[in-house]
């Protein structure tokens, strides 16, 4: 508050408190002419209501003289009376600090202590495990299943095999829940029938399932003019866009040649939802762990 500003409030201050203090001590003394009826003479309602003088109660004076001294008391204490800062230092700043720093000493300390590790570290606590389960079951078993095995009906992925679709790094992981993934697996219906037949018995000879030999050899160029760009020319796939491994007999939306079929004619879409929103940086770093930790259950204490 600048000097002009400060001696104005000041003097607003004096003012209405001189104001009063005036009205306390006059009130009292003050000479009103009265009648022998102790009224002072005024009437309304064609003489049915009179002004009568009385003094004012005791309560209400001692009430307002411990108001008026509580008053003066408050401003010597606190901010108040223009840049006096009152003698306590009182700030609302340092009042929300305050309140900040005695919400977070009662914040779970694990959180703290989780915050020091990796991802990769903090797999190994048993801690961390625990809570990360919680956090696993209230928000992610829902698609992922309880055990994190997966649900091939709505393309969530196994996520205790160690094969990843976006990289199985602490980092990668972190991503994957806080940012969400969306794979698109594009439709390729428009090929025709039989070549859609071909490419799934091309599919299955990459992992070295039984299939029809004439049938995958008649698909292996058009494999690697169209599809090689995602899933690669050897068929295991590319993280960065989430194009499966077609080689390691893990599927996400099924193995059997129907399912195969069916993924190559109508296309996939896996929709992994975004999670920063819904939890904090700390939970996405517990829940990080916890699927580190159930894809490498090896990974012991650290
Ligand atoms: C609405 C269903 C749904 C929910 C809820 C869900 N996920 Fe997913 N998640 C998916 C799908 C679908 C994918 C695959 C995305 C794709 O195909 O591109 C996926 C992918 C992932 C991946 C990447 C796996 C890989 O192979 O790279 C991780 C990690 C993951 N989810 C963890 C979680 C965690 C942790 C939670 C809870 C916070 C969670 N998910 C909640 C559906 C879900
Ligand atoms: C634009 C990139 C892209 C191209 C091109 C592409 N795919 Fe895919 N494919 C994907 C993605 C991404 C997925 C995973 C979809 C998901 O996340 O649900 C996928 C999934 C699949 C799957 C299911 C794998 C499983 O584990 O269930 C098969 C099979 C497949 N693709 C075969 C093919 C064939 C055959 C072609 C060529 C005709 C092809 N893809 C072309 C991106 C592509």
């Amino acid at each position: 508050m600048s000097m002009g500003w400060s001696l104005w409030v000041m003097f607003l201050v004096v003012l209405n408190m001189g104001i009063s203090l005036f009205l306390f001590l006059w009130g009292p003394r003050a000479k009103i002419p009265s009648q022998p009826d102790q009224t002072t003479g005024h009437a309304w309602a064609h003489g049915t209501i009179r002004e009568g003088l009385r003094p004012l109660p005791r309560w209400w004076l001692l009430l307002s003289g411990s108001m008026f001294i509580g008053g003066i008391g408050y401003l010597v204490l606190y901010p108040g009376f223009g840049n006096h800062k009152g003698l306590l230092h009182w700030t609302s700043h340092g009042q929300l600090a305050k309140a900040v720093a005695a919400n977070d000493a009662k914040l779970d300390p694990l959180l703290q202590r989780f915050d020091l590790y990796s991802v990769e570290q903090l797999a190994g606590d048993p801690e961390a495990q625990q809570m990360g389960q919680r956090l696993f079951d209230d928000n992610c078993a829902a698609c992922h299943g309880r055990n994190a095995h997966g649900n091939q009906a709505l393309g969530a992925p196994n996520l205790t095999d160690n094969d990843w679709l976006y990289g199985g790094s602490g980092k990668d992981i972190t991503t994957s829940i806080h940012d969400g993934r969306g794979g698109v697996m594009p439709p390729w219906a428009s090929l025709g029938e039989q070549t859609v037949k071909n490419l799934a018995q091309y599919v299955l000879s990459l992992s070295g399932e039984p299939h029809d030999a004439k049938m995958a050899a008649a698909a292996e160029p058009i494999f690697k003019g169209t599809c090689a760009a995602c899933h690669g020319a050897d068929g295991k796939g590319t993280q960065a866009l989430g194009a499966p491994n077609l080689t390691d007999h893990i599927w996400l939306h099924g193995g059997s040649l129907a399912d195969i079929e069916k993924t190559i004619h109508d296309g996939r879409q896996g929709h992994m939802p975004n999670w920063d929103k819904r939890l904090s940086d700390d939970d996405i770093h517990v829940l990080a762990a916890y699927v580190y930790h159930v894809s490498h259950p090896d990974v012991g204490a650290q």
